[in-house]
């Protein structure tokens, strides 16, 4: 089978310059993702993790090397071009779910959608069968704070990838979450990967989150230890 390879990084490094130091939060790290994987980014605290995610999530820009996400080099495009990538393909799923307070379940849901101008239509047969999908039918009317945060984290979920990105990055996505809740989000998160070809990359201090994964880039001071298959 074909496999695209949907993000390709190489020989990145990421310097966060201050007046008074500079940190290498990345040290010339290479790596690739092919879609359909169910990859987790691992390692120690500060050890290039959300550095990573933000460049192949197109929110930041390498000091040196290239990131291609989807075939484009994020260093080359305009920020216009950018922000179309990111809001056209990538997905994102945040440690702290990031529901907007005053809309429902079912608005959330279909925020994305809404921003690329899906019709209506469209939005409502997609977002209810996600939100069916991972558990939440019938909680489409709630408000974020009348569910639970394993809930609140699916409606997430449904949200970035209602539209059908290239790939979904969530950056600790279980890390609010207790221990059985974040073994079932991981539950709900696979089921998507399998039987809807989801692409997810990861990051979690979790073991027992990392043990679901298909594979795991361990980092450490920036650098990849190993990658396993
Ligand atoms: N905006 C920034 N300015 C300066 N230094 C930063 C900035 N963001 C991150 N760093 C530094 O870059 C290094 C990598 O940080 P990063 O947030 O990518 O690590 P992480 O693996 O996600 O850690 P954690 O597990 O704690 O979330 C750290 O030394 C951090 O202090
Ligand atoms: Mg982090």
């Amino acid at each position: 089978m074909h496999t695209p390879t949907i993000v390709r990084m190489s020989n990145v490094t990421r310097v966060y310059k201050q007046s008074s130091f500079e940190v290498r939060a990345l040290d010339d790290l290479s790596l690739e993702v092919q879609s359909g994987e169910f990859t987790a980014l691992t390692g120690p605290s500060g050890s290039g993790k959300t550095t990573a995610l933000n460049l192949i999530g197109a929110l930041d820009v390498p000091t040196s090397g290239t990131v291609f996400v989807d075939d484009k080099d994020l260093g080359q495009m305009s920020q216009h071009a950018r922000s179309e990538l990111r809001k056209r393909r990538i997905g994102f799923v945040f440690q702290a779910y990031n529901l907007i307070p005053v809309l429902t379940v079912f608005e959330n849901a279909e925020l994305v959608l809404r921003l690329q101008g899906v019709p209506s239509a469209t939005r409502k047969e997609r977002v209810m069968a996600l939100l069916d999908d991972v558990g939440l039918s019938g909680l489409h009317g709630r408000r974020p704070n009348e569910i639970s945060g394993g809930q609140q984290q699916r409606v997430a979920i449904v949200r970035a990838i209602a539209s059908e990105p290239a790939v979904t990055l969530a950056d600790e996505p279980t890390a609010n979450l207790d221990s059985t809740t974040a073994e079932q989000l991981l539950d709900i998160m696979q089921k998507l990967n399998e039987e809807r070809g989801v692409t997810f990359i990861f990051s979690t201090h979790d073991p027992r989150v990392m043990a679901r994964a298909k594979r795991t880039i361990h980092l450490v001071d920036g650098r990849a230890q190993q990658a396993s298959p």
